[in-house]
């Protein structure tokens, strides 16, 4: 990668809690089926994994709410899903019904046959879409690389799909501590590799997704879910401080995760991305500076009319200052989960509009 200085490094320096002049601002999901342009180019590409595992295409749906919104950063697009589909369990979508394997997993001996799959291999075509997304953008804004975490992986794993209940992975969990933690250990093998793999292929931030860790009861959120967060935060590698990129920085999102916060920043990671269950105040005063805080606004905000947007988004911002004694720095804005099909982009640009202006220093 050459040195060539991004033009806009709000979001990297929020990371570090360096002084920046505007909050930088992202939004889970930010690409996706609320963009006219990106029906289009799933419609031409034919279904949605058809569109994901070609990195031109992932390159084009990646860039469009870029070119709509001054957002701060860019997120690859993929899914958390491509790591499980690389084991063999075989991806495959049903419209209407979302993600489904058609081999999940149930028996020791499919556990014993999962594998950290070959990163050239298996999932080329992401490192791929990482590399031309990187070319494309120019160094415009930082490129964010992601994978699920161990536990929300293994819950899609085990239930074959999504899940009500979660009843086939707690009862693993409850009935057979050793194998799910056998489970739990080669995901977690893989998550950090494919990562890494990200990271090396260009991706200048890195972001786990925890989306059902807050399902869990304290005691097995902290068996299931945070250790192998834990052991993500310590293994992955974030390259030299003083290399062409810098170190690259390590988020860790979870639903439900207001109640580990203190936990959370000790992991070892750089950020922590918040639902909006817990107020950012709060979350700052809780986490005293270790990490940058990235959230919280409740996505359905978006529903509401501009007026109300701007002002839940200057709340958010200030509560934050107020819980980080009177400084707006560390703090990364966006939702407290994904956007959703039917939202409005002209409410997304009333949203990423007021976090610069309220925020400008
Ligand atoms: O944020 C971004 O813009 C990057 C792209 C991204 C997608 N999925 C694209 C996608 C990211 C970061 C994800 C992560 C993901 N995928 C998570 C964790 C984040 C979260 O929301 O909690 C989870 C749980 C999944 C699994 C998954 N993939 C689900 C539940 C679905 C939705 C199925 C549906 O029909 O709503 C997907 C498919 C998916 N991944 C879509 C997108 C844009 C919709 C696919 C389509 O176009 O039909």
């Amino acid at each position: 990668m050459t040195a060539t200085p991004l033009k806009n490094d709000r979001f990297l320096r929020a990371l570090r809690r360096e002084p920046v002049d505007r909050t930088p601002v992202w939004l889970m999901r930010q690409a996706g089926r609320y963009l006219p342009e990106y029906r289009a180019t799933r419609a031409a590409a034919g279904s949605f994994l058809g569109m994901a595992k070609n990195p031109e295409l992932a390159c084009e749906v990646t860039l469009q709410p870029l070119r709509r919104f001054p957002l701060d950063a860019a997120i690859l697009f993929s899914d958390i899903l491509t790591v499980p589909d690389a084991m063999g369990l075989g991806l495959y979508f049903v419209e209407g019904e979302g993600p489904k394997f058609e081999r999940p997993v149930r028996t020791h001996e499919d556990i014993a046959r999962l594998a950290v799959p070959d990163m050239d291999r298996e999932l080329h075509y992401v490192t791929d879409a990482v590399r031309t997304i990187r070319r494309e953008l120019d160094n415009a804004v930082p490129l964010i690389g992601f994978s699920g975490s161990p536990w929300t992986l293994a819950c899609y794993m085990i239930e074959g799909g999504g899940s009500e209940n979660f009843s086939k992975v707690k009862a693993l969990a409850l009935n057979d501590p050793a194998a799910m933690h056998r489970l739990l250990e080669v995901v977690s093998d893989a998550v950090i590799a494919y990562l890494d793999a990200q990271r090396q292929a260009g991706a200048q931030a890195l972001q786990v997704f925890d989306t059902w860790g807050g399902v869990l009861s304290p005691s097995m959120y902290r068996e299931f879910s945070l250790r192998y967060l834990r052991k993500i935060a310590q293994a992955l590698p974030r390259g030299a401080a003083d290399s062409d990129e810098g170190r690259t920085p390590l988020i860790l999102f979870g639903k439900g995760n207001g109640a580990y916060l203190e936990e959370l920043a000790d992991s070892g990671a750089e950020g922590v991305g918040i639902d909006w269950t817990v107020g950012l105040g709060d979350a700052a005063r809780r986490t005293g500076g270790k990490v940058a805080l990235q959230g919280n606004l409740d996505p359905v905000t978006l529903y509401a009319q501009p007026d109300a947007i701007r002002r839940e988004v200057g709340r958010a911002l200030d509560d934050y200052a107020q819980g980080n004694g009177g400084s707006r720095e560390g703090h990364v804005f966006n939702l407290g989960h994904g956007m959703s099909p039917d939202m409005s982009p002209d409410h997304v640009a009333a949203l990423v509009a007021a976090v610069h202006e309220l925020s400008a220093r």
